[in-house]
């Protein structure tokens, strides 16, 4: 018998102009820093955005955000907080940042019931921080969630863009919009990413250096859009 609950989740959406999964093959490469930068510097330019974390077993934007106890509020389906000007749901919402373990399939069927209960306003951007790697989640969003573009992050070293390439070739083999590849945690200007992205007929969308300041602004928004990572961000947002 088929999941009733997916026949609802694409409805969910009909409201939001442009959804957008930050994601990567390889963990701690800045996913989740990028996707509230992101948020927040497309706030700033008028629009309205909402934040879905989807890192289920270690979410990290409410804690860039410094955000807790947010209530999310139940009528027919969850309407998410707005927090810094965010439409923002999160496992945190619910979990009281215990951990989350979960196997396989009951990471699946987490996904599916956030995604079927969650209403969301008339949204500019969705912004989702994906959880690292090309599991689950990652095959979910692109079955479950209409119109889905994907900003694929990775830091300048071999290691990470080898795991990237490979979401990069899964995503045009199952011909899901990508928006390009984002180099991050840049130490010095090499151009291996770049040319490495271009071989794949990814575009590569920029480059965001190591930016030392980036630790202290977490838990402070206004601190973060203060940072060079921001602001390069901002920059390169105007090409999206
Ligand atoms: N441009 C940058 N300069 C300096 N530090 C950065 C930069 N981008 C991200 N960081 C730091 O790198 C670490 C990893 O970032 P983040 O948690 O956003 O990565 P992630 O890809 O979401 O990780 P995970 O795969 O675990 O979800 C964090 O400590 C973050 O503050
Ligand atoms: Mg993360």
């Amino acid at each position: 018998m088929s999941d009733p609950r997916l026949a609802i989740i694409p409805g969910r959406f009909d409201k939001v102009k442009r959804i957008i999964a930050v994601s990567s093959g390889k963990g701690g490469v800045g996913k989740s820093m990028v996707a509230v930068a992101l948020a927040l510097a497309l706030r700033d330019k008028g629009r309205v955005v909402g934040l879905l974390d989807l890192d289920f077993t270690s979410p990290s934007t409410h804690v860039i955000l410094g955000v807790e106890g947010l209530v999310p509020h139940e009528e027919r389906g969850i309407t998410p907080p707005v927090t810094h000007g965010l439409h923002y749901m999160s496992i945190v919402h619910y979990s009281t940042d215990e951990p989350v373990p979960l196997r396989g399939a009951d990471a699946s069927n987490a996904i599916i019931e956030l995604l079927a209960i969650t209403r969301w306003e008339a949204l500019d951007y969705l912004i989702i921080d994906m959880p690292p790697g090309i599991g689950d989640a990652t095959l979910d969003m692109i079955r479950l969630i209409p119109r889905i573009e994907f900003l694929v992050v990775t830091t300048p070293s071999r290691l990470a863009y080898e795991s990237v390439r490979k979401l990069l070739v899964l995503l045009r083999d199952q011909k899901v919009p990508t928006i390009g590849v984002l180099e991050n945690i840049a130490m010095e200007h090499t151009e291996y990413i770049e040319a490495e992205t271009r071989k794949t007929g990814a575009r590569y969308v920029g480059r965001i250096d190591f930016d030392a300041s980036v630790e202290a602004s977490i838990g402070h928004p206004k601190e973060l859009e203060k940072t060079k990572l921001f602001k390069r961000l901002q920059a390169i947002i105007s090409s999206l």
